[in-house]
Formats: C-alpha cells, structure tokens, sequence
C-alpha cells in the first residue's frame, strides 16, 4: 500500500497511466507548489489541475475545504478524477477529506513531504478539518488508493519541522516497540545511523497497529499516546494564545504529562519516568504553563474525541513499548502532572 522513495514516484506514473483518471488534481500549499511539485512534475500527466491552499494549521477548516471543492466544481473534476495530496500533516488531512466527500468520494493518493505526514499523517486513512475550538472534529476514516513516501522531500523542510517528526518516532517506540525507541534515542545522541530505515521502520509501526485495528476499536487507540494533551495544548496555544507551535512539539509536552501521570497512577516506575522524559526534553523546549493556562487546557479536554460520557480516556504507559488503553484520569491528577512538567520547564534544559 505504501511506497518507499525513488520507487514511489515510478509507481505514480503507472498507476496514472493504468487507471487512466478523467483528470488529476494535485492539491499542494504554498510551500510545497514552490519547493515538492517541481519535482513530481515529470511524473504527472502534461494536463493537471493544481489546488493550492495556504500553509498551516490554521487553514486546516472548513472554509478551504468549501474552497477546494468549489475548486473541483470549476474544473470539473468527476467522480473519476484522482486527487494527489501533496504536503504535510495538514494538506493530507484535509485533501483526503476533501477527496473522500467530493461527490460522495473520489480516489485520493498521498504523497507526505514532512517528516511527520511520512512517518504518521498520511499512514492510516485518517482524514478530517479542526472545528470550532477543537482539533480533528470533522472527518471520516478512508484510505488513500496509494501513499508514496520520498525522504529527498525532506531536503528542503525546516528543523523545526524535523523535530516534530522526530516527536512521532519516538512515540513509535514508546507505544509499541523498545528495540525502536532504542534505535532512536542512539539517532538523537549521534547522528550517525541511517535515518531513512528509522523512517521506514517506523511506517512500519503505525502500519501494523491500523492493519489490525483499522477503526480504532481498540489497539488502534494507542496511537494517541501524547495526544489526548498535546491536542488541547496544540489548540490553546493556535487559537487562544496565538502563538502557534509545530503538531510533534505540542505532542512532545503531552507524552511528558502522560508520562508523569502514568507514573502518578501507579502504573509507571519512576527510573523509566526520567529516562523517558530525558530523552524527549533534550529534543524539545518545554513550554512553562501558568494555573490560567491549564484551566483552559482541562477547558479544552472536554472536546477530545475519545471522552466518554465526558471524561478524558488517556493512554499511559506501562513500560516502554507497552501502552496501557482507555485510562480515565482525575483532574488533579493531571493538574499535579502539570506541575512536575512545570517544576522542569522552568529548569535550565541540559541540551
Ligand atoms: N491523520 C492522521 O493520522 C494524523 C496524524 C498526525 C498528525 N496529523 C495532522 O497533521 C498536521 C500536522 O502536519 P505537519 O506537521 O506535516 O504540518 P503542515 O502540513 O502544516 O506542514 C508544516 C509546514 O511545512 C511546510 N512543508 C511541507 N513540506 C515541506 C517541504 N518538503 N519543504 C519545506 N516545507 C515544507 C508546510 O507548507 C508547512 O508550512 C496536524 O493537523 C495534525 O493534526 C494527522
């Protein structure tokens, strides 16, 4: 299903010239027109249509999704048109959301150009838009016809960026495989391993999680190690605060609180809270949140996806590679947790 660098741009190719579609339309944002299309061009069909939206999180809603698909409209895009997503986290998001709904679903292909659409975003079908306050509210689960990951996309993305890819590896390996984690916390220490089979081993991670767990009916659940916070935070500092952080860095301060409350719920022992934290604190600046801000983030809990009746479900950790579902969590425990993160954002950081 997915594939795998210079590969991946071949198949492409075949894949138009077999299915033969009525049209292509390439959605891209205003950095991956400029810096990934040049180099799919000689891949794609002499007649395409690009839909080119702003960059950013913050256009991931509902008013560029009516535009890309009034965008479909006047082109005359079909039900046998192929939409190609082009981009990051947010262009696969919402162009398979786009595709998926567009005259009741037309056939999607991903092709991730960051770090965090490659090793996450664009594995497993998710497609959705923010709304209201709350990230991810809108979607469905539908899978692209074809994802094609090319690490020389990365050539070009911000460090930044990188890091927040690096969040999603190193939840890879704390949900579901200590051999990984390993590898990566020797990646993070000396820069000598081979970063393109990181990349692919953990593809391979999220891929057998969805292949067995398709709906999130269970396993599936696991992935959101880091989220259930990290989405509040990532939401509270876009929209409230205004000052935006990458989709890995909020996610990185999530896994840092679920690793405190994992160890405050007795499930986790304390050697493996600082040699976790450790290791994610060197990649990332913690952000230090006043008693104001965490009451709006516990504000913000109340629109995570997977409460029930209410109440946050968190996924914790027992150990690492072994995450431990549906755990529901006090609020005082979670403001407690906010404080031991507090107590180490405020420290100098031994990067
Ligand atoms: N569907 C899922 O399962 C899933 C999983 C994880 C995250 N997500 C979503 O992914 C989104 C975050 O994705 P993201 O971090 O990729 O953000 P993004 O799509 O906003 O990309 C980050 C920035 O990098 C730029 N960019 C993209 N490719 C580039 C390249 N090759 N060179 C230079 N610049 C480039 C983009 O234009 C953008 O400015 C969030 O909305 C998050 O909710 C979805």
């Amino acid at each position: 299903m997915y594939h795998y660098n210079q590969k991946g741009l071949q198949t492409l190719q075949n894949y138009i010239l077999e299915r033969k579609p009525s049209k292509v339309i390439v959605l891209t944002d205003y950095h991956t027109k400029e810096l990934c299309l040049p180099k799919l061009l000689p891949y794609l069909p002499a007649h395409f249509v690009n839909i080119n939206i702003p960059p950013g999180e913050s256009y991931k809603q509902i008013e560029t999704l009516q535009s890309i698909w009034k965008q479909l409209l006047e082109n005359n895009a079909d039900r046998n048109s192929l939409m190609i997503n082009l981009g990051g986290g947010v262009i696969t998001d919402i162009g398979g959301f786009a595709a998926s709904t567009f005259k009741r679903g037309i056939d999607f292909i991903h092709i991730p150009t960051t770090l965090l659409s490659m090793v996450d975003a664009a594995i497993g079908g998710k497609n959705g838009i923010n709304f209201l306050q709350g990230k991810n509210q809108i979607g469905n689960i539908n899978l692209p016809k074809l994802i094609l990951v090319n690490d020389d996309f990365l050539n070009t993305l911000p460090q930044m960026q990188i890091d927040s890819g690096i969040a999603e590896m190193l939840k890879h390996g704390l949900i579901g495989d200590r051999d990984y984690w390993q590898k990566m916390v020797t990646y993070l220490n000396n820069k000598n391993t081979n970063f393109s089979q990181l990349i692919k081993e953990s593809i391979q991670i999220k891929n057998e999680i969805i292949n067995e767990d398709p709906y999130e009916k269970g396993l599936r659940k696991v992935l959101n190690f880091g989220h259930t916070l990290g989405h509040a935070i990532e939401s509270y500092l876009n929209y409230q605060k205004k000052s935006p952080i990458t989709h890995g860095h909020a996610v990185a301060m999530g896994m840092i609180l679920s690793v405190y409350i994992s160890n405050k719920i007795k499930i986790l022992k304390f050697t493996l809270v600082t040699s976790i934290i450790s290791v994610i604190r060197k990649q990332f600046t913690l952000i230090p949140f006043t008693d104001q801000d965490i009451l709006y983030i516990l504000e913000l809990l109340s629109f995570d996806k997977k409460n029930i009746n209410g109440i946050p479900q968190f996924i914790l950790l027992e150990d690492i590679g072994i995450p431990a579902i549906d755990q529901a969590v006090s609020k005082e425990i979670i403001i407690e947790s906010f404080k031991a993160y507090n107590a180490l954002a405020t420290k100098r950081s031994d990067k």
